[in-house]
């Protein structure tokens, strides 16, 4: 049997993230240009590839697999391929089959998302003002994602939701936010802007860090430490008062890649070995070059030398992103 995934820095690596396309119905300021164009068809994997690739990381040890985007599910036929990769959690080789998704498309898919194993989704919600949310998005409507949010509780998933918090444009958001989720059962992630994305359109001027957030939020509520539950980057309070949960993700203030526990396969078949580095692997090749699976694990096995120790968005000189690799290909 092959080895499991462990790198450089003895971490291992037990969760992938997917990017199942680079195309989105929103443009995020803060994700995509006003201009953005998407890949030719052929470059993006098709669904069956995507399927392969995953089951070989699972075959490695990978027991979490997230899609994202783009926006995963205005992807043609994605349930087709989520219905195939739940045959993993069936077999109890995957413990988690989840999704990051701006939650356009939920009240329409949830069912069948629930169906096919989905228990836990992460949506991006950056405000709760009609009139904002379309200007964040440039192109969304906010009672779309809330009647995605109602169908997907009623169903009975896990929802957490995840707000770029930008100063100046939606900080004067997080309290209501947080009561907008922990009414509803959710928790609520708050995550530093990232210098990544199309154009700066303004986001160094934004950056707010989450000490600064968290001290705001402590001078109202009692905010109590909790151990991680899902070792991702995002670090927990228990909120006495409504009895919720609020994650911190610090990129830029303080560094979790020590624990890093995943690798990023974009849209079109590349390893990305870091959300905040330019290396990748290419996985696509050897994918396309040949039914036998050697030479993609061979390629693996060389990634996994090449995982950087961390990202250094603090060098990155400000109204500049960090990477010319679109936040698109890699999802999050
Ligand atoms: P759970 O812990 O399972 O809820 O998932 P997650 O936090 O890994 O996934 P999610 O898609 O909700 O991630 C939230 C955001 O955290 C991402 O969109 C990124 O902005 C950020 N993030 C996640 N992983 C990394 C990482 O490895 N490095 C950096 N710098 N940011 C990350
Ligand atoms: N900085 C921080 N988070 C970002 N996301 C997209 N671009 C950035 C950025 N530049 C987040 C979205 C979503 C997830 C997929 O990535 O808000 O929650
Ligand atoms: Fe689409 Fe997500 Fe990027 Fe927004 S952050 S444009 S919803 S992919």
């Amino acid at each position: 049997p092959r080895k499991g995934l462990v790198d450089r820095h003895g971490r291992t690596i037990d969760y992938l993230r997917v990017s199942v396309t680079d195309r989105c119905n929103y443009r995020c300021v803060y994700c995509m240009g006003s201009d953005t164009t998407f890949l030719p068809r052929e470059e993006v994997l098709r669904l069956d590839e995507i399927d392969r690739l995953c089951s070989i990381f699972i075959g490695r040890g990978v027991r979490k697999l997230r899609l994202t985007g783009g926006e995963p599910l205005v992807r043609r036929n994605i349930l087709v391929l989520i219905q195939s990769l739940s045959r993993h959690l069936r077999s109890g080789a995957l413990e988690e089959l989840t999704l990051t998704t701006n939650g356009s498309q939920l009240a329409r898919l949830a069912p069948a998302l629930r169906a096919a194993g989905v228990r836990r989704i992460n949506l991006s919600l950056d405000t709760l003002d009609p009139d904002s949310f379309a200007g964040l998005t440039r192109r969304g409507r906010l009672a779309d994602v809330l009647d995605g949010i109602d169908a997907a509780l009623a169903l009975g998933f896990a929802l957490k939701l995840n707000m770029v918090v930008m100063r100046g444009v939606n900080d004067g958001e997080i309290e209501p936010l947080m009561l907008f989720a922990h009414e509803r059962g959710m928790d609520l992630t708050l995550i530093e802007v990232m210098p990544l994305g199309g154009a700066d359109g303004g986001r160094s001027a934004q950056f707010l860090p989450l000490t600064e957030a968290r001290a705001r939020l402590a001078e109202r509520y009692t905010l109590i430490d909790v151990a991680d539950r899902t070792c991702g980057p995002a670090r927990y309070v228990r909120v006495t008062e409504t009895g919720g949960r609020v994650g911190f993700v610090t990129p830029m203030t303080h560094s979790f890649c020590g624990t890093c526990n995943r690798l990023r396969l974009t849209c079109t078949g590349q390893l990305a070995l870091c959300l905040g580095r330019e290396g990748m692997v290419d996985l696509r090749t050897p994918l396309r070059l040949s039914d036998d699976d050697e030479a993609i694990h061979r390629a693996i096995d060389g990634a996994m030398l090449r995982k950087p120790k961390g990202h250094d968005f603090a060098a990155v000189p400000p109204g500049r992103p960090a990477l010319a690799r679109p936040m698109s290909m890699t999802g999050g």
